[in-house]
């Protein structure tokens, strides 16, 4: 797509586009490419091809483009218009409070993972300034150790992937949030070659029926990588795998939480008793769906 105004942007003497008309030829082609949020997007993405802060293009809509602006603005169009995701395109997203690196190869984290975050800290209210131990299985782009350990100033966490990609992006977004110093990262299956107890043990892992990967949006389907989504036949297999170990890994008063599919957190929550777990919670996700269970360990019988 060349951005401008109907056919006056073909030609070679055309006036450069000022930033609003940019943004609504730019709309209207995404929306006729099926992207539903066409407007936030346009504007999204020129924010992304010129460095301007929403402020910056409310003060000045109608300054025009220079041609290097035009030529990155047309490129992420053509992009978001295959179905690129605006945050793969732009290389970050913002996640809690922090601005996280988008790398390619690794699950781009989504707003759902916020609501983890969220009922772990609730969990931990009473002991948000304590040396607490983190265990995150399958860090993936780092995101939930990096707002955890943003926000308790004295733990610290092990994150784990199997992927090295992904252990990549976790070592660099700690890095940039400035939280390296907090954290370890291990490449390895779920909690495999894992000793010690950990005071609050998180994952967010595959759970994705494997035969529904087919029919997910082509922004997922073409952008995440399978083993970030493919849970296996029933979307469980990874939640049976880490339970296995867990209970020997978790601290007598300590949470684990797990991030779930719309319509998994009964059979997750299942599969706790029988390992030696109980339900603390189930939390629901901004759009209503119980999204995260918490768990821990079983009193002892005495
Ligand atoms: C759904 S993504 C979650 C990423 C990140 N925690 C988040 O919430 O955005 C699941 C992650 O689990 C990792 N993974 C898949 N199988 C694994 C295994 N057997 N052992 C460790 N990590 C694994 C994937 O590489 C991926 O990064």
């Amino acid at each position: 797509m060349k951005v401008g105004v109907g056919k006056k942007a073909a030609a070679s003497s055309a006036p450069s586009p000022t930033r609003i008309e940019a943004i609504a030829a730019v709309a209207e082609y995404l929306e006729a490419a099926g992207v539903a949020d066409g407007q936030d997007e346009a504007r999204a993405l020129l924010r992304g091809a010129t460095g301007l802060t929403r402020l910056e293009l409310a003060l000045a809509p109608c300054a025009p483009l220079s041609d290097e602006e035009s030529r990155t603005y047309s490129d992420y169009a053509a992009r978001r218009a295959a179905r690129e995701p605006v945050s793969r395109i732009l290389g970050e997203r913002g996640f809690w409070t922090l601005d996280l690196a988008v790398a390619p190869g690794v699950l781009d984290p989504r707003p759902d993972t916020e609501t983890l975050v969220e009922t772990a800290l609730s969990l931990l209210a009473e002991k948000r300034d304590a040396p607490l131990s983190i265990l995150d299985l399958g860090a993936g782009s780092g995101a939930i150790a990096c707002a955890l350990l943003s926000e308790l100033p004295a733990a610290w966490a092990l994150a784990v992937d199997l992927s090295a990609e992904a252990c990549a992006a976790t070592v660099a977004n700690l890095a940039r949030c400035g939280l390296a110093n907090r954290a370890s990262i291990l490449r390895g299956r779920w909690a495999e070659a894992l000793q010690g107890r950990f005071d609050l043990i998180v994952s967010n892992p595959p759970y994705v029926r494997t035969q529904d990967i087919a029919d997910l949006e082509p922004e997922v389907r073409l952008h995440d990588p399978a083993l970030a989504l493919d849970g296996g036949p029933d979307g469980l297999e990874c939640y049976r795998e880490i339970l296995r170990d867990l209970p020997n890994l978790l601290a007598e008063d300590g949470f684990a939480l797990f991030e779930v599919g719309f319509d998994q957190a009964a059979a997750v929550a299942a599969l706790l008793a029988p390992v030696g777990l109980q339900i603390e919670s189930v939390a629901r996700d901004a759009g209503g769906h119980e999204r995260i269970v918490a768990a821990r360990l079983l009193p002892t019988p005495t």
